[in-house]
Parts: C-alpha cells; structure tokens; sequence
C-alpha cells in the first residue's frame, strides 16, 4: 500500500503540489484524475523520485521513499510507465524486452518474457519489428510488458490511454483491469477517459491546482455533478 501524507513538491523552487494526502490499497486500481496540468504526472514523478519533495512523506508498505532516487524506488516494487518516451522506438519489440530485463538471468528473462506474452499473445509475432512501427495501442502494452519484466508489486501508469482509438482505449483499459484481477497488481492509474477509469477502478483521487479535491469512492466522484461537470468535463445531466 501506498501513503502519501501533506506532500509538498515540485520542480526546483517551482512548486506544483500542495499538502498531497492519498493512498493506494494494495491490489486495487487507484486512479487520479484532473483537469491538464493539476499535476496528474507531477504526483507519480514525485512517487518515483522525480522532482522536488519540500514536505510529507510517501511510504510503500511503510517504507519511506521520497529522498531516494528512482532506480532505489524501483527496486522496491514500483514501476512507473511516463505520460511518453516509455520504450525506445528505435529497438525491437525484442530488443525492448531485453533492455527491461538486462538485470536477469538469462533463464529468469526467459520465464518473464514467457509471462508478458501470456498477457499479449500478439507481441510473439511482432518480435523484430521496430517499436517505432507499432500503434499506438501496441506501444501502450509493450510498454506494461516491458514493466512487468521486473515483477513490481506497484504499477504506475500516466495516461496510457492517450490518443487511442476508442476501441484501443477499451483494450488497454481492460488490460489494466487484468493487472489488477489476474495478477493482484496495485495500479495507480492516470487517465484522461474519466468515466472509463471511475467504472474500472476502487478508489479515485481528484487533483486540482496541485491539491487533492476529493478521495474517496469512485462512484461518489462519478455522482457528484458539481465536482465531475467543474473538473472532469462529465456532462450536466
Ligand atoms: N519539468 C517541469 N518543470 C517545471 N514545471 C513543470 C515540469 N513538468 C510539469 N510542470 C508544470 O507542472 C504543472 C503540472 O503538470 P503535470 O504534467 O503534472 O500535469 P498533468 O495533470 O499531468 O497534466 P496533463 O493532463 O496535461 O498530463 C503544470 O503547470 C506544468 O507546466
Ligand atoms: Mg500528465
């Protein structure tokens, strides 16, 4: 489980978040949701040690993470897919798999390629492609494979639905859900496809202006007209 408590952060003296209080349970889909530039990404950039922490704490299982830099945080169970660049478009589907991987043993690679093919039985024949030449949706569950390679018990994901088809929005969605049922995941889910993200996920967190505006139940934020038409473009009726 993941604690953030009266988190101040930003970048350099540039402060984007204030007095941040959430948590993430354990196997469950958190999502965080908020109009361009609430800070969406600046919160799990300050969870993986990516900008600036003035204040507050942020703990995994207990276990304080903010003053250590990424690669620790990595190693202790978070993976975290940015909003872009999460895989390198001039390699192989292959070669990207490899690279997430570079830190196993040839066998333990192996068995966790096997287990990312499980999950997208369409990267097997796509191995020598270049990423470059993948959709956009194709990219998107490269790049969770590519994550999974390292076993982590969190997986953050900034907005990979972005500029997808309908119709890919659906499968990425749903392959977070998998995350979550299949292999008992804890996923912290920035998302722009609001009403997608509130069915699918167990607890959802509201950021404003860098502030937490509501957490809570995601049906509530779902049913509550003024909060969902102010910030989260839900329509009137
Ligand atoms: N590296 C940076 N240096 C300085 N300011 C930044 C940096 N990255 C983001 N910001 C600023 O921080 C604020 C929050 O940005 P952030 O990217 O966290 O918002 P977001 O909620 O993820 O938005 P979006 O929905 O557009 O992805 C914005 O005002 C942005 O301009
Ligand atoms: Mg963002």
């Amino acid at each position: 489980m993941i604690t953030i408590e009266g988190v101040d952060a930003g970048y350099g003296r540039l402060q984007i978040l204030f007095s941040v209080s959430m948590k993430a349970r354990s196997g469950e889909i958190t999502a965080i949701l908020g109009p361009n530039g609430s800070g969406k990404s600046t919160l799990l950039k300050t969870i993986f040690g990516q900008t600036s922490v003035y204040n507050g704490s942020i703990k995994l299982d207990g276990v304080e993470l903010s003053g250590r830099p990424p690669h620790e945080i990595a190693r202790l169970g978070i993976a975290y897919l940015p909003q872009i660049n999460n895989l390198f478009t001039d390699l192989t589907v292959r070669e990207n798999l490899l690279m997430s991987g570079y830190m196993l043993s040839e066998e333990e690679r192996r068995k966790r390629t096997e287990e990312v093919f499980q999950l997208f039985p369409f990267l097997r024949n796509m191995l020598h492609r270049k990423a470059a030449s993948l959709s956009g949706g194709e990219r998107q569950m490269l790049s969770i494979g590519m994550a999974l390679m390292r076993r982590p018990k969190v997986i953050m994901l900034d907005e990979p639905t972005a500029n997808l088809s309908p119709k890919m929005v659906n499968t990425v969605l749903d392959v977070v859900r998998r995350l979550r049922d299949d292999h008992g995941f804890t996923v912290l889910l920035a998302e722009q496809s609001v009403v997608k993200a509130l069915r699918l996920s167990d607890h959802a967190v509201l950021l404003v202006g860098g502030r937490v505006l509501f957490e809570g139940d995601p049906s509530e934020l779902l049913n509550n007209k003024e909060l969902g038409r102010m910030y989260l473009g839900l329509g009137g009726g």
